[in-house]
């Protein structure tokens, strides 16, 4: 039997969080030793649906590209390449869009929620982002998604739309499921532990940026919001910002959330709070040194993500021919 196909993205939208390391990043270095054959895209073209200065946008896709590098993303590996190299992901949104009713976009949680936080660029792009999102995946038969809560609507887009083509014409794409990692940690606000870490939380101190230096990060740890109790313990619900350290020291040295609790009985907040930063920076320092020696050699990246896009190519061409077939378009290349 053939391996199972797994597809993700991610979008080069500037900074990346520790919740993006431990949420997305460190996830798909794990995958690549599973038995899936993986495909991972920077997704720019979805990130161009809210504004972007050209400067900063290309150094934003070489900052991610040196990041998963640094991350020990192995290239051989996987596919590993930039959504814009791979011109039938725009090709196959076309197709698509031909069978999405604007309702069910409009309906999308994350558009209203844009449309609402760019109130000053609600674009086509903004709109059709999940269709998009939707071609990504179906070009390249993906059996398996791995994607956070916020993505599920989206994902359950492109089954929609992969079944209707199939009802209309002939079976063409795969229906694809969503991947559940089984170390779903979800990284909470260290200033409002209820909430989802996030770059774009007005709050600097409630996030740790994948480029802060170690006198930042255990600033931040030291500030984070905890109780009034002196227990280090794990309780979500009544501890849940104790709770997220907990979490976090846990992926970070590799020691059970058990293991954590034990080591921290009958010591303070502050003890522990200092260790939760030291195991942070000692992930992050390597880290950043890691992608600053991959950034200072931008041939060797742009190598990497030509090499990807040569092998996406092949299989994108190949699914939109089908496709084209399948319609009745007359396929001339
Ligand atoms: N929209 C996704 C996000 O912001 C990124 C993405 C683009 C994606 N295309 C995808 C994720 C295809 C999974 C599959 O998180």
């Amino acid at each position: 039997m053939e391996s199972k196909i797994l597809f993700s993205a991610i979008q080069p939208s500037g900074i990346l969080t520790l919740g993006n390391y431990i949420g997305a990043i460190s996830n798909w270095i794990k995958l690549l030793d599973t038995e899936y054959n993986c495909i991972f895209s920077i997704a720019d073209l979805h990130t161009l649906t809210v504004k972007q200065d050209p400067v900063q946008f290309k150094q934003n896709v070489f900052d991610l590209a040196a990041t998963y590098l640094a991350c020990d993303l192995n290239p051989d590996k996987c596919i590993f390449f930039l959504q814009s190299s791979v011109h039938q992901h725009t090709e196959l949104t076309w197709i698509l869009n031909t069978i999405t009713y604007p309702g069910e976009l409009q309906r999308m949680t994350q558009f209203k929620d844009k449309s609402k936080s760019h109130s000053d660029n609600i674009n086509m792009g903004l709109m059709d982002y999940p269709v998009l999102m939707a071609s990504d995946i179906l070009l390249y038969n993906t059996n398996l998604v791995p994607v956070g809560a916020d993505q599920k609507q989206h994902l359950e887009l492109a089954r929609n739309l992969a079944e209707r083509f199939n009802n209309r014409y002939t079976d063409t794409f795969i229906i694809p499921e969503p991947y559940i990692s089984e170390n779903g940690a979800k990284i909470m606000s260290l200033q409002n532990p209820d909430k989802k870490m996030s770059k774009s939380d007005a709050n600097l101190n409630s996030f740790i940026s994948l480029n802060d230096d170690e006198n930042t990060i255990i600033k931040k740890f030291k500030k984070a919001v905890t109780d009034s109790e002196n227990e280090v313990r794990y309780d979500a619900i009544n501890k849940a910002g104790i709770s997220n350290l907990l979490t976090i020291y846990s992926v970070m040295t590799g020691k059970t959330i058990k293991e954590s609790e034990n080591e921290f009985s009958g010591h303070g907040y502050g003890v522990f709070k200092t260790s939760v930063a030291e195991a942070v920076a000692e992930v992050l320092i390597p880290l950043q040194k890691r992608k600053t020696q991959f950034l200072s050699d931008k041939g060797y990246i742009e190598n990497v993500l030509k090499n990807g896009a040569e092998k996406a190519l092949d299989k994108a061409e190949k699914k939109i021919k089908q496709v084209y077939n399948t319609i009745g378009i007359l396929y001339q290349k």
